[in-house]
Formats: structure tokens, sequence, C-alpha cells
């Protein structure tokens, strides 16, 4: 589903030249649950922005079913549609409904099918036992509620892989729960998924495969049994010691 070539990705300004990402080469089959764990800082949430065209390589490629997304606008606008993200900080417009927030991309890009569209945003809604928020704004709901929107805003855009940049982090630990509980169950399905996260209990659980970055490269990518029990480098063991502290 996805090949990444070589990719590379450097911000510079007037004064300063940061590499991100360094020579990142990576497949991803579908039906995957790939989970990235790293440092602050190592690049993951700049991977999963180059996966769905939201930067662009500095060199490298980003095939996504053959097609590399950045070879042209058309393309990167034909493929974006087939991957959905949801961000950390859920990034629900606060001048829109619920309903409106989750219609909008439909509305933007496939203006033909609303009607379908709303049916099934309320199906959604349903499911996870928010139909009767539908009418109200996001400032009205908890962070949990705001983000498990925000999944099914992306879910109702039938993506083919759907990414995740740290779910969790922004909500109060109350809330975190009922958001890994909802990316579980989207997990059975069959959906390809690839999630950044810390909560590392989850990640042993959904994960078919582990990738660990640390300064701009993928230091390791294997199972989730052999990342836990047997990480092979010093810097994974490290970070997992230091996410499994006890006091
Ligand atoms: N738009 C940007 N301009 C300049 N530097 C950036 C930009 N986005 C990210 N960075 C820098 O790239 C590095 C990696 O960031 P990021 O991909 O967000 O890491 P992570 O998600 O692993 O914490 C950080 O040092 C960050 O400051
Ligand atoms: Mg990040």
């Amino acid at each position: 589903m996805f090949k990444i070539e070589n990719l590379c990705k450097t911000f510079s300004d007037l004064d300063s030249k940061i590499d991100v990402l360094k020579d990142i080469s990576l497949q991803i089959k579908s039906g995957e649950k790939v989970v990235i764990v790293g440092p602050s800082g190592s690049g993951k949430s700049t991977l999963l922005r180059c996966l769905n065209g939201l930067e662009k390589p500095s060199s490298g490629h980003v095939i996504f079913n053959g097609i590399d997304i950045n070879s042209s606008e058309k393309n990167l606008n034909s493929e974006r549609k087939k991957v959905g993200m949801v961000f950390q900080k859920f990034n629900l417009f606060p001048h829109l409904t619920v309903l409106e927030n989750i219609m909008l991309a439909p509305k933007l890009i496939y203006n033909c099918e609303i009607r379908n569209s709303e049916k099934r945003a309320i199906e959604l809604l349903s499911r996870i036992g928010l139909a009767d928020k539908k009418d109200v704004y996001p400032a009205k709901l908890s962070g949990g509620q705001q983000q498990r929107i925000a999944i099914i805003r992306a879910l109702l855009m039938n993506p083919e892989v759907l990414l995740f940049d740290e779910p969790t982090s922004a909500l109060d630990p109350e809330m975190i729960l009922e958001v890994l509980l909802l990316i579980k169950d989207l997990a059975l399905t069959g959906l390809t998924m690839v999630i950044v996260t810390h909560e590392l209990s989850f990640a042993k659980k959904i994960a078919s495969r582990i990738i660990f970055m640390n300064d701009g490269r993928i230091l390791e990518d294997t199972t989730p049994e052999e990342f836990f029990e047997e990480p092979k480098c010093e810097r994974a063991k490290e970070f997992l010691n230091k996410l499994s502290y006890k006091i």
C-alpha cells in the first residue's frame, strides 16, 4: 500500500537547517497495524505528515498504491482522500456543529453523495453513543468525545488507511480509555492503520508491527513481542526503561 523510498525531510530557515527525516525506507501492507514509537522530536509526526501529503519530502518518494503522491497536484489530491488522519488536538471546527464537522469533507469533496453520507454520519455517531450530540458545538463536549468524533469524521471518507498522531496525548487521563477502545475496535475491522502513540500497553495489544524512531531514523522495525521483550538497540532499551518507570 505504502512504499516509502529514501525519504528525507529538511526544515530550513534563514540561519538554521535541521534534518528531521534521514533516509527513511519502509513498506506498509494493506491491513497492517503499524505503531510508531520514539522520543519527542524524532520525526514521527513529520513522517505521518509526509504519508498524507501534508509535508513534501526534500528528497525521496512516498508511493501510495503505486502512485508517487508528490508527482503532481492531481495525484496528491486523489490519493490524499484515501488517507485519513487523526490529530492530537482533534482539530474540530469550533463554529460548526458535530454533524457539520463530520459532513464537511464529504460535502466539499463528494458533493453529490451528501444524503448518503449524512445517514452514515448518524450511524457512526450512534455506534459511539453520541447521536444525541449531533447538533451541539465541540466546546460543549469532553476531549474524549471530541476525539472520537474526529475519528468518525475521518472514517466517513472511507479511507484505505488511517493515520493517528498521538490521538490520546491531549486528553485527560479519564478520557484516554474510550478513545483507545474505539481505535481497537477499528483495528478489528481490517483497516490499515499507522499509529504514533506513547501508550505502550495499547501498542503491545494492537500492533502487528512496531517501528522505533530516533533522530530521524528507523532504528527498529519488528514485531511487538520482539520489541518489548528484546529490543535490539540500546536507544530503544533506554526509551522503554524511561517509559515504564516505577517510583
Ligand atoms: N514545520 C517545521 N519547521 C521547522 N521545524 C520543524 C517543523 N516541523 C517539525 N520540525 C522539527 O522537526 C523535528 C521533529 O519533529 P516531529 O516530526 O514533530 O517529531 P515527533 O513527532 O517525533 O516529536 C523537531 O525538532 C521539530 O522541531
Ligand atoms: Mg509528534
